[in-house]
This record gives structure tokens, C-alpha cells and sequence, in this order.
């Protein structure tokens, strides 16, 4: 147990490091996970979805081996990770709201350019209240996700750290297009586990938003390949069986044109992503 905590949390520090010197992406790929309001008009033209990050989202009955999904994975650009703090270097930033001004001022950022709204968005997240059912937190440093993710999954558990992984033959090989992905094995559920969702926020440096969901979400690690079969993606995807408290414009509706709050809502992970899981304590 110890030496599988030991190796994720290596591996999570390895994976970070690799992260570290990244800039934010646009906030447009981590909407694809939101589970607040919002407008949405804007990523669907003509009835059609405009916005490929979208597609991290599928239906509960997608998930069968010999199907076929649209997909798009968003480069997981190394050159423009923002710096990963320390806990002490964290803590001497405020990180609410309020302090907005004052933030855009210590990082010189306007307020209406597009890492200014982001950092906007991106407070607002953290800062907002947890849905009812919603665990959830932001960690502004290596030190803060992990102690918190143990906090609410566990300390003492198998704590595990996945993350989706795209493999082709050689590195220039790889395409970032939107692409057909068939599942060639039956994907594989864990069952009898926590898990906790980590997003990583636009932000000047490097921030996690965690969710997890106190019941009703089904993990799996699936496997797919492209049409061409020279691209493959191993990863988590989670499947939330209860929408029925989910925003009623929830994006995820309208990509997956359903009934809002009437069916599961099932998505993939983007590269960046990590999701932790835990087995639950056996009760006695
Ligand atoms: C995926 O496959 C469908 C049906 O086979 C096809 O219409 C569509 O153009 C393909 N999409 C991509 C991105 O290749």
C-alpha cells in the first residue's frame, strides 16, 4: 500500500515537473468539464459543435468495445506550463476574488485580455461553493493538491494517480487533429472506488481544480485507437449516473443533445488531467 502512495505521488511529482514550465492554455479546452452554468451558444454554430475540445463528452451506452468516437486531444504544449509554486511560495499569494486587481497587477495583466478573464474565471471556480453531493477544491501547489486529495479520498488508501496517454510509434508521429477512436478492448471498470477529478486551471501559475462526486460515478480505464491504428489513447474516463442536480444548461446536454438532468454523462480526460482514485475502506 505504502510503496503504490510512494510511487504515485513520485510519479504525480515527475508528471508535474514535466508540466511545470507550461503557460494556461485558453480556458476554452477546461470548459469542457464545467459543471456550472454557462453560456454556450457560442460553441455550438448551426446546430453543429464548434468546439473540438467538446467531444471529451459520451454517452453511457458509447461505452462498448468495437465503437466508435470523434475525439479531440488538446496538445499538451511543455513549453508553455506555467511554474508549479511551492506551498510557502503559494501561500504568500492571495488567491480569492476579491483580490482580483491586485493579482492582475503583482502578474501585469490586464483585466480585459485574455489571461485577465481567465484568472477572472479561474478564481471564480475555486472560489465558488461546492454543488450539493460536490466535493471539491483547488491546490495552487504540489504540497496543497496532494494533502488535499488525501483529505477527501484518503490518506491511508491505495491512492492512485491516472492520467490519459497518447501512444504512437515515434514522437513526430503524433496528431492533435480531432479523430475517429474505436475502443479495442472492453474498457475496464474499477469498482468499489473514490476518485477525484484534477482540471488544470489558466492561471500564472500552475492550478487544480478537484471534484468528485459523493455517489453515482462509474471509472474506467478505456482503450482506443485510431481508424489509421497508428494512434492509441489508455486513460481514465468517468461516467456521472446522476445528473438530476446538474445546471439545466450544463454544456454537456446540448454537446450530447439529450434531455437535460435525464441521463448519465459520461467524458474522457484531456491530457494534462489527472484523476486520482482510491479504493473505499472496507466497512465493517
Ligand atoms: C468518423 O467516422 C464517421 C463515420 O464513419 C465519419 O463520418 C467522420 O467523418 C469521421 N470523423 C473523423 C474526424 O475522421
Amino acid at each position: 500500500m505504502a510503496s503504490t502512495l510512494q510511487f504515485s505521488v513520485t510519479f504525480l511529482t515527475l508528471l508535474l515537473f514535466s508540466l511545470w514550465v507550461v503557460e494556461a492554455h485558453t480556458s476554452r479546452k477546461l470548459v469542457s468539464i464545467k459543471e456550472e452554468g454557462q453560456d454556450v451558444s457560442h460553441l455550438i454554430k448551426d446546430g453543429e459543435l464548434d468546439d473540438p475540445s467538446m467531444t471529451m463528452f459520451f454517452k453511457l451506452g458509447d461505452l462498448k468495445v468495437g465503437n466508435k468516437l470523434p475525439i479531440y486531444f488538446d496538445k499538451l504544449d511543455l513549453q508553455r506550463l506555467p511554474p508549479l509554486l511551492t506551498r510557502q511560495e503559494a501561500e504568500l499569494i492571495p488567491f480569492t476574488k476579491s483580490k482580483l486587481d491586485f493579482l492582475l497587477d503583482h502578474f501585469s495583466i490586464t483585466k480585459d485580455s485574455p489571461q485577465g478573464k481567465a484568472m477572472k474565471e479561474t478564481l471564480g471556480r475555486c472560489n465558488a461553493k461546492q454543488i450539493e453531493g460536490e466535493h471539491k477544491f483547488c491546490g495552487t501547489s504540489l504540497e496543497s493538491l496532494i494533502d488535499l486529495a488525501k483529505k477527501i479520498i484518503g490518506a491511508n488508501a491505495n491512492l492512485k494517480v491516472m492520467t490519459t496517454k497518447l501512444m504512437v510509434p515515434s514522437p513526430n508521429m503524433i496528431s492533435y487533429a480531432l479523430q475517429n477512436y474505436t475502443f479495442v478492448e472492453a474498457p475496464k471498470e474499477f469498482f468499489g472506488i473514490k476518485m477525484l477529478g484534477c482540471h488544470r486551471m489558466p492561471y500564472p501559475y500552475t492550478v487544480y481544480y478537484c471534484h468528485g462526486h459523493r455517489g453515482g460515478s462509474r471509472v474506467f480505464e478505456v482503450n482506443m485507437v485510431t481508424d489509421d491504428g497508428r494512434q492509441q489513447v489508455v486513460g481514465p474516463a468517468v461516467c456521472h449516473m446522476d445528473t438530476s442536480m446538474w445546471d439545466i444548461d450544463h454544456v454537456a446536454f446540448k454537446v450530447l443533445k439529450m434531455e437535460p438532468r435525464s441521463a448519465p454523462v459520461c467524458h474522457f480526460f484531456p491530457l494534462d488531467n489527472i484523476v486520482w482514485v482510491t479504493k473505499k475502506e472496507m466497512e465493517t
